[in-house]
């Protein structure tokens, strides 16, 4: 339900027993027994993550509160769920919902809150502010759709991302990233059929941060490279074992117990360094500079019910 239209003051929002609302510089969840508040950019920007991501894989944590779970179908909309002291004071509570239900109610209040300058899918300094009175204006960074490769990157008809002359320009920070492309020589015949391109390059290009896009699949596998600065908006309790490929510069990860958020670990990745994230932890990666992180996914539908029944590990591998 969606409460006091209005051109001059943000809405609430009703989503079962939650109430969402903001003001300037905050945003209140309400649900029966208690209020959460968090900074209204953070909050854009997770919530801009979970409605791109279609809920993602797993929990997806928008801080050590509140949060949604994806259950594929529908989702379960949380607060201090996977909280220890919440849960020991009976504050904890969560709803279920058919996730277009979840999915509209959370595109109006996108729509309704993010100021038409403030981007959340980029760097802070690569965008103006989330906070102030209402504005008039519409934001046409939250309607950001994937760009879908027609063909692979780099062959004819590919998507916007390559290197030419219609291609984004390359970030300030990735001014030292090399731009020449490999040579491909086809035998005969093979014209027009056989690629290579530089991954680099067309990662310096990137526009957005901790927005991972999909450049190979192969069945399940799902290699999905993605650039990131400054923090992850997002703390993700996965369902699955995940990798990481740190590809350049560093990110710092602090990695929590996914129940009680209990602090597991702290991994520092630096370029070429690879880290499997287990299934039982939460994590949130900082990144000091732009970096390059390659995300690999194991796409199958039925890991997490194999987790949840113990037949199969929450770790990749055992030292
Ligand atoms: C993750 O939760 O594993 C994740 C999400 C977005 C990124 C990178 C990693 O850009
Ligand atoms: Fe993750």
């Amino acid at each position: 339900m969606i409460n006091n239209s209005s051109i001059e003051n943000y809405q609430t929002f009703t989503l079962g027993r939650f109430t969402f609302r903001r003001d300037e510089y905050f945003a209140y969840i309400h649900w029966p027994q208690a209020e959460h508040i968090m900074p209204i950019d953070q909050f854009l920007r997770a919530l801009m993550r979970d409605v791109a991501w279609g809920f993602f894989y797993g929990t997806v944590n928008f801080d050590s509160v509140f949060g949604t779970v994806n259950y594929y179908g529908s989702v379960e909309v949380f607060a201090g769920k996977f909280n220890a002291a919440f849960v020991a004071k009976n504050l904890a509570f969560s709803e279920r919902f058919d996730t277009d239900t979840i999915q509209n109610i959370f595109n109006h209040m996108l729509k309704d809150w993010t100021p038409a300058e403030f981007d959340p899918f980029a760097a802070p300094r690569e965008t103006s502010t989330a906070f102030g009175k209402k504005k008039p204006g519409e934001n046409m960074a939250i309607k950001r759709n994937r760009e879908t490769a027609k063909r692979m990157v780099g062959m004819k008809d590919d998507s916007a991302l390559r290197t030419d002359a219609n291609g984004y320009p390359v970030n300030e920070h990735f001014a030292d990233v090399p731009q020449d492309e490999p040579q491909v020589v086809v035998e005969p015949g093979f014209e027009g059929c056989l690629n290579a391109f530089n991954l680099f390059a067309y990662l310096s290009r990137s526009n957005v941060t901790w927005n991972p896009s999909i450049t190979s699949v192969l069945k399940d596998s799902l290699f999905c490279p993605t650039t990131e600065e400054y923090i992850l908006p997002v703390i993700h309790g996965n369902d699955r074992v995940e990798w990481f490929i740190q590809l350049s510069d560093e990110i710092i990860w602090n990695v929590e117990d996914k129940e009680t958020g209990k602090p597991r670990a702290k991994v520092t990745m630096k370029a070429g360094d690879i880290a499997a994230m287990p299934a039982d932890i939460r994590h949130q990666g900082y990144s000091p500079k732009r970096s390059m992180l390659l995300v690999w996914e194991n796409a199958s539908s039925d890991i997490p019910e194999l987790i949840r029944q113990g037949k199969v590990p929450t770790n990749p591998v055992n030292f």
